[in-house]
């Protein structure tokens, strides 16, 4: 398989649909890449799937850069996007393409960004200084403390235009493909046939030109998956079975042996 790109992902719209996953470590980074996964997302969920926290708000930038290191090392084939945390990209265009660079710099192919309309200069600046950016509308998690809660967005006509017209300004704006997140799936799926760009769902139907998934959800390791997910594997069962057994064959004297 050759390195997924920008230009192939862009091609890939109407023609394949797109299976994309989230990975945080060299590792995993790995066998997902191994797998033909074209996509891998850094993504600012580290904060709840690998760090502990209960929102993806307190991901920094030293986060982020080590884990997009780790998985750019791990990836071959497949296009690693850099998720800019909370704070990195809202506090003016200088300092957040000085960040975005940091990502790429780091081994990322593109950054991630979530905003629309608003967010458009910012994603034309970047795409300006040649970071390609993978937008993110609809239910943006880094703004739960404006929500007040992950609340799926777009459930009425005002808000449902409103994600409209973000999704054409990310696209005016130059940004290769759209992560639609938790909104309606009629929504998004008429988004996704405006658009000229790939949209990529999460919790927004079989619509989407493409799918996330994060990885934990993926393979079974979050105890409280968001509904939409799919397990495709138990690991979690399979990690403490492990862990179990090993801690009683050092117990019983059968490790080592
Ligand atoms: O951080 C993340 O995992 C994401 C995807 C779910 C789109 O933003």
């Amino acid at each position: 398989m050759k390195k997924w790109n920008v230009a192939a992902i862009r091609a890939a719209k109407g023609v394949r649909k797109l299976g994309c996953a989230t990975a945080y470590d060299a590792c995993f980074a790995r066998l997902a890449d191994e797998a033909g996964v074209p996509i891998l997302l850094v993504g600012d969920s580290m904060g709840m799937t690998t760090l502990g926290f209960e929102t993806t708000i307190p991901v920094t930038m030293e986060h982020t850069l080590m884990a997009t290191a780790a998985v750019a090392r791990a990836a071959k084939d497949a296009l690693v996007v850099a998720d800019m945390p909370f704070g990195s990209y809202q506090c003016g265009a200088d300092e957040a393409v000085a960040n975005a660079v940091k990502c790429l710099k780091a081994g990322a192919d593109a950054v991630k960004l979530e905003g629309g309309e608003s967010f458009a200069p910012l994603i034309r600046r970047f795409v300006e200084c040649g970071i390609p950016v993978l937008a993110h509308v609809g239910m943006m998690p880094q703004s739960v403390n404006e929500y007040g809660g992950f609340k799926r967005q777009g459930k009425t006509r005002e808000a449902a235009e409103k994600i409209m017209r973000d999704a054409r300004a990310v696209e005016a704006a130059g940004a290769f493909a759209v992560t639609l997140e938790c909104i309606p799936s009629d929504l998004a799926a008429e988004i996704t046939s405006c658009l000229g760009i790939v949209t990529i769902g999460v919790g927004a139907g079989g619509g989407c030109d493409a799918q996330w998934l994060v990885m934990h959800d993926l393979l079974g390791l979050n105890a409280n998956p968001p509904p939409f997910a799919r397990k495709y594997a138990d690991f979690a069962d399979e990690a403490r079975k492990a862990f179990a057994r090993y801690v009683d064959d050092v117990a019983n004297g059968a490790f080592p042996s």
